[in-house]
């Protein structure tokens, strides 16, 4: 490590556009061999166009999705990739410039340029899941979009039958509903699970189940006291599980034009969160006091034998500044961005919950190698090298909770991302499979990684030909 290391300088590095959309391209294999039985496509969806003509984005949230496929097959692997062509992209590239808001953007002219514009411009850049043949591109502000699983031609916005559809005083501002970018399978049923967030006059939560055949419903709408930021969720054989932060989104802030959502984000700091469990039956929710802190992620949950649930959360210790990725990471950060993975053991009936911090690492972007609902024993994610205090997540662990043990490797200045556990064929223990990242390298073309989920050492290392940013999260589909 360098001895004065500017993470502020990297962080741009990695936040470059992409040059070119990649077009079936080989990669090459630079190390090992990809393993037989590897069969498939990985999907991955990120930012990777942080500039509208001469405006650059004011937050890499903001930058347009780019879905990237890499397929493995006879031993080689190639790679395509789109980005999403959204209504309000096609737009901003008709007129030269930036139209919309978006989530840390705002529209250039200040206060009169952005109030009352509440149609935000769909980054579609947080996740990409297939489910009953069809690909969708998700961002948890607005609806999915349809992509095309081969060529990832977009196909246009996905308001599931109807669902999504803009509603009550939403109409006029043409605002669909949200479905949010981290649905769950559930292996047993074939069912995608999700929610979404309604809001307007009031808001509320609501979930959303498809079924294996493509035909979505809504099981369960529940009201909200405020809008509030609820990025992921997790799937028991019983309960939808949602880690719900003391934090509110200031809505009349936005709609008058003052900051854009990032900006409007407000911690209510004396209080912890709240567990749902929101009855996959439908029913009121079970809400559940837990400790303070803030979670982006879960990293899953199931349910004991004896009615408890187990949920496993990258919790931080409280909502870290979002508005300035840069300046979180940069050397003054007091550490706030950074999480411990955290098991709450739940009781529904005595509406209680024991939390215990499992793992000193920080960490993020928890992943497991089993299928919701059922139980699993260890979890994967990117995560911060002990002893280093900012936010910089350049390793990979391996966590097994109940021992309190890990596994880490470490990749800087390089970035791995999330994990994409795929079980060996017949694996017999959640570590019997292979892990695939790609790994970020700032400034210069992005890898593939396939790693032994066991010990995190290198099966195969293959380059792409081109740099492609950090993304977010992604999914592995079977041949
Ligand atoms: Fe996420």
């Amino acid at each position: 490590m360098a001895p004065h290391l500017d993470l502020q300088t990297l962080v741009q590095l990695h936040l470059t556009d992409v040059d070119r959309e990649l077009d079936d391209e080989p990669l090459r294999i630079v190390e090992g061999a990809l393993p037989d039985g590897l069969e498939g496509t990985l999907y991955r969806n990120g930012p990777g166009r942080f500039t509208r003509g001469p405006v650059r984005f004011d937050h890499p949230f903001d930058g347009d999705g780019h879905v990237v496929a890499v397929r493995f097959a006879d031993g080689r692997c190639s790679a395509r990739s789109r980005f999403v062509q959204t209504r309000e992209l096609d737009e901003e590239q008709a007129a030269g410039r930036l139209l919309y808001r978006g989530f840390g953007t705002q529209r250039p002219g200040g206060l009169l340029a952005n109030a009352f514009r509440m149609r935000f411009r769909n980054a579609a850049n947080t996740n990409v899941v297939f489910h009953a043949g069809q690909l969708r591109a998700l961002w948890e502000g607005g609806a999915p979009h349809l992509l095309d699983p081969h060529s990832l031609a977009t196909r246009g916005e996905d308001h599931l039958g109807g669902l999504l559809a803009p509603r009550g005083a939403m109409r006029a501002l043409g605002v669909a509903g949200t479905f949010s970018a981290h649905p769950r399978h559930d292996a047993v049923t074939g069912e995608l699970w999700n929610f979404g967030l309604r809001w307007g006059v009031g808001q509320s939560l609501v979930v959303y189940v498809i079924d294996a055949g493509g035909h979505a419903r809504v099981v369960a709408e529940h009201s909200l006291r405020e809008l509030s930021f609820i990025h992921d969720m997790a799937l028991t054989s019983r309960y939808v599980v949602i880690a719900a932060p003391a934090v509110r989104f200031d809505v009349l802030q936005m709609l008058f034009g003052m900051t854009p959502p990032v900006r409007a984000l407000h911690a209510r700091e004396q209080e912890g969160l709240a567990l749902w469990l929101i009855p996959r039956s439908g029913g009121a929710p079970i809400i559940i006091p837990g400790p303070p802190g803030f979670a982006f992620h879960l990293a899953g949950a199931y349910d004991l034998p004896d009615g408890r649930v187990v949920c496993d959360l990258a919790l931080m210790p409280g909502l870290p500044d979002l508005a300035d990725v840069a300046r979180t990471m940069g050397p003054e950060a007091d550490g706030g961005a950074l999480g411990a993975l955290t098991r709450m053991t739940v009781d529904p009936i005595a509406r209680r919950a024991q939390t215990e911090v499992v793992s000193s690492v920080a960490i993020e972007m928890p992943a497991t190698a089993v299928a919701s609902p059922h139980p699993y024993s260890d979890v994967w994610a990117v995560a911060v090298p002990p002893g280093r205090l900012q936010p910089y997540h350049s390793s990979l662990v391996r966590v097994t909770p109940d021992r309190q043990q890990h596994v880490l490797r470490d990749f800087f200045p390089a970035l791995p991302s999330e994990p994409i556990l795929v079980p060996r064929p017949g694996a017999r223990h959640d570590a019997d499979a292979w892990l695939l990242t790609f790994l970020h390298h700032p400034g210069a073309a992005a890898e593939l990684l396939v790693l032994d989920a066991a010990t995190l050492e290198t099966q195969a290392r293959a380059r792409f030909p081109i740099a492609i940013p950090p993304g977010l999260h992604g999914s592995w589909v079977g041949a």
